[in-house]
């Protein structure tokens, strides 16, 4: 089957490495891509929100299948525009990936059906926000309805920087028309666990847990990022939590949302908090998450198109999804000033990888025969062991092995989750 992904991040480079190794793929097209990935698929410079660019292009080449993996081609409705052109895809309608596309949405939907998250008031008006927030408890957390390249979220600690982050997207729309309608939302504590899951609508099947390092610096100071590295699985995810999170989360969702007339199909993302009154939701992601997939997929046993075909189908059976017992780490190698300013156009050199060794390019470009760095996040260095400890060894060891000028990463990803497996041992 040829196969068309659309985007051109680490994600895509693990989706489509899983792809590839899959016993039906033919060709395998990314739109848009990277240079890196370039060594995996064709790359076409068709932006990943043109649509129709995207359309014209799968039905120019009669591709069998589309994988639609960004938020933002979901929510403007590229799965339907494809189905429509009829062409089969993995993802979540329009009408679905609003799950994501609004905080507004999820929140009302999670009320409705009482599934557990934090509590929250929504505002349309920037001076009602304010005032209700004069007498709110602090840290409040402030977030824009709509999408905001991840950065829709601010935890204020105290009332100058609640109603700075309100008059800043509502006033000053910084990310505009997301920020006409915001939340004000309970501060929430506790261990984050991500959790991908396949769903076909009908029955929700849990990937690996996984746990994202956000902030870009040690100890998890510094600012906010799309993600500094990731470990599976997650060791604050027991099987006693797995049990509850799919009884009061993850079937409640997916029923609610059939309920609405809202089939999901593709992969829900939950992101959630494990607190002392149980796990609730934080977010939802109508897609994999990054760089939670590059630790995800090298886990995963089965055949991931045959996993997809069967959720665009309706036909997702449990025994379908079997991952290894072993752990994984991925550390990201980011070019140093991430996420504010930094140079690009240093060239990147790559050792030969191992069987466990993975590494999946998000900000590169190919200029003749060199790779060259082209974003924040460069690179994914990515293992997979029998246990966590080995697996961060192997992943610092991989990264120490690739070199480019200002390359920046992380020191300590994964020691948070090796001191939790550290405390359940003792228990
Ligand atoms: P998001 O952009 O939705 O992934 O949110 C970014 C981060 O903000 C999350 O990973 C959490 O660490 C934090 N966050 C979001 N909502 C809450 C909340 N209600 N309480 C505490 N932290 C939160
Ligand atoms: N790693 C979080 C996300 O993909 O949104």
């Amino acid at each position: 089957m040829d196969i068309l992904v659309v985007g051109g991040g680490g994600r895509e480079h693990a989706v489509i490495k899983a792809l590839k190794s899959s016993r039906r793929s033919g060709k395998i097209y990314a739109l848009p891509g990277n240079g890196g990935i370039a060594e995996d698929a064709e790359c076409i410079p068709v932006k990943a929100t043109d649509i129709d660019g995207i359309v014209r292009f799968a039905r120019e080449k009669n591709v069998d299948f589309a994988v639609v993996t960004p938020d933002d081609p979901l929510v403007l409705g590229c799965v339907d525009a494809l189905e429509f052109a009829g062409i089969p895809c993995f993802g979540p309608t329009k009408d679905a990936a609003i799950i994501e596309g609004s905080k507004v949405f999820s929140k009302e939907l999670m009320k409705k059906y009482t599934i557990p998250t934090a509590r929250s008031e929504m505002f349309e008006d920037p001076e009602a926000a304010i005032a209700y927030l004069k007498d709110a408890p602090y840290p409040a957390v402030i977030k824009a309805d709509g999408l905001a390249l991840g950065k829709g979220v601010v935890i204020a600690k105290d009332f100058d920087e609640a109603k700075a982050a309100v008059n800043s997207m509502m006033v000053e729309h910084c990310f505009g028309k997301s920020g006409s309608r915001i939340l004000v939302e309970e501060f929430l504590e506790g261990p984050e666990v991500s959790v991908l899951s396949f769903t076909d609508g009908n029955i929700v099947v849990p990937m690996v847990s996984s746990m994202d390092h956000k902030r870009a610096k040690d100890g998890d100071e510094g600012l906010n990022t799309g993600g500094m590295g990731t470990v599976a699985p997650n060791p604050y995810y027991t099987e006693e939590v797995a049990k509850e999170c799919m009884e009061k989360i993850f079937l409640p969702t997916i029923q609610a949302m059939k309920a609405e007339g809202r089939t999901f199909k593709g992969c829900l993302y939950f992101g959630l908090m494990l607190t002392k009154n149980g796990p609730k939701v934080i977010e939802y992601n109508c897609r994999f998450g990054d760089p939670e997939t590059q630790v995800v997929l090298p886990l995963l046993v089965s055949d991931l198109l045959e996993i997809m075909l069967a959720v665009r189908g309706g036909t997702l059976r449990e025994d379908m999804v079997r991952f290894s017992n072993g752990a994984a780490c991925c550390v990201v190698l980011a070019s140093e000033g991430y996420p504010q300013k930094y140079e690009t156009g240093f060239e990147i050199t790559l050792p030969e990888t191992g069987a466990d060794e993975y590494i999946y390019i998000a900000g590169a470009k190919k200029e003749g025969e060199r790779l060259l760095t082209s974003g924040g996040r460069v690179l994914g260095a990515v293992a997979t062991a029998d246990d966590l400890q080995s697996a961060i060894e192997k992943a610092y060891a991989l990264a120490e092995r690739i070199h480019f000028q200002n390359a920046y990463m992380r020191r300590d990803i994964g020691s948070r989750a090796l001191a939790a497996l550290k405390a359940n041992a003792e228990k």
